[in-house]
């Protein structure tokens, strides 16, 4: 099969793209490179920087594609309440011109890396993909309007879709010299470089971290398994539910760093408790943890290590600047 992979140049989009590789596929990919990084597209993949926006372009690379994986998107959850127009920018606009140029190519199925933003806060932990979105943030919004957007004219012009809703990805080729988002990768940065990792809040806000491996193999399966057209599934571990000063204490304990955490104020908007349920991802796509997150922490700590400590590059544009602007961010304290 021919797959269109958008965000190619990135995090999971690279990753993904190895993988099918691997099994024999053709795989074509975009980038803008706003986010990614070219070195991380593999060698055997057909590459484009092309801006997913410009529905010419979409169209004309996406010819003769069977399936679309859809990961492009600038991800970045906290800054969306300060970077609105950026952040739907690449997340809801983008998602309707792809829609456009796969119903024009005919592809016979479109997955969407959604994300757990989607759910917000809920009565009830962790999240089931039953449950009513209710997003607090600009992030989560573009990606429950994407959905509905996919929904909607897959319906109409008869194209199968699956939504993947992963969760705190760690692992290689995630970058870590970015400042506003991944905070493993930034905590891990910071304590290489001899800094005290910077905590929003009181740090007892809870997550579940997922290894990239363990995302990709369920990931693949919402390519491939046959039946599976309008399903949502959570992807990522519900086993090991920890606050991110236990995240800190664990990636501490992993590099031998005497940890003083500094506290700064909540980020407007962070959901409290945040995890979701595997279950129907373990029944209907055979999703397994296999990396636990110490493991999974281990190598990002060696990972990080052997490319190098990094200094942090502000390369966004905060749109808005007010008091409640993260300092982070307005005064570059990482
Ligand atoms: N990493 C996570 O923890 C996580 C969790 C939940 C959901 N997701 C979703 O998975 C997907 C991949 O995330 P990631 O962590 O690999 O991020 P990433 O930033 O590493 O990769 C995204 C890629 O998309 C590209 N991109 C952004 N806007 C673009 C545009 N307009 N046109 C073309 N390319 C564009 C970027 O340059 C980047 O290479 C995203 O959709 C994200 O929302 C990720």
């Amino acid at each position: 099969m021919k797959i269109f992979i958008t965000g190619i140049a990135g995090f999971l989009g690279s990753h993904l793209a190895d993988r099918m590789i691997a099994l024999g596929h053709e795989v074509m990919g975009v980038d803008s490179l706003i986010g990614g990084e070219q070195a991380n597209v593999p060698e055997n993949a057909e590459f484009a920087i092309a801006d997913c926006a410009n529905l010419t372009a979409m169209t004309k690379h996406m010819a003769g594609c069977d399936i679309v994986i859809h990961s492009a998107c600038t991800a970045y959850e906290g800054l969306s309440v300060f970077s609105p127009s950026l952040v739907t920018q690449n997340t809801f606009q983008i998602t309707s011109t792809l829609l456009s140029a796969a119903i024009q190519n005919k592809v016979k199925r479109f997955v969407f890396c959604s994300s757990m933003a989607r759910y917000g806060s809920q009565e009830i932990i962790p999240f089931t993909e039953d449950m009513i979105c209710n997003p607090e943030d600009p992030y989560g919004i573009a990606k429950h309007a994407s959905e509905l957007l996919i929904k909607n004219l897959c319906k109409v012009h008869n194209m199968e879709y699956v939504i993947a809703v992963p969760h705190n990805i760690i692992g290689n080729r995630q970058k870590y010299d970015d400042p506003f988002r991944n905070v493993a990768s930034i905590m891990i940065n910071m304590m290489l470089q001899g800094k005290q990792p910077i905590i929003y809040g009181d740090g007892n806000q809870m997550r579940c971290f997922s290894f990239v491996d363990d995302c990709i193999s369920c990931l693949e399966k919402t390519a491939f398994l046959e039946g599976i057209s309008g399903e949502v599934f959570n992807i990522g571990p519900d086993e090991e539910f920890v606050t991110i000063n236990q995240l800190a204490e664990l990636i501490a304990d992993i590099i031998g760093f005497k940890l003083e955490p500094k506290y700064m104020p909540s980020r407007p908007q962070e959901v409290k408790l945040a995890s979701c349920s595997a279950n129907k991802a373990r029944k209907m796509l055979g999703y397994k943890t296999t990396v636990p997150l110490r493991e999974g922490l281990t190598e990002l700590v060696n990972c990080i290590k052997k490319a190098g400590p990094k200094r942090f590059r502000y390369h966004l544009d905060v749109e808005i600047i007010s008091p409640i602007t993260p300092q982070t961010w307005t005064n570059k304290l990482f």
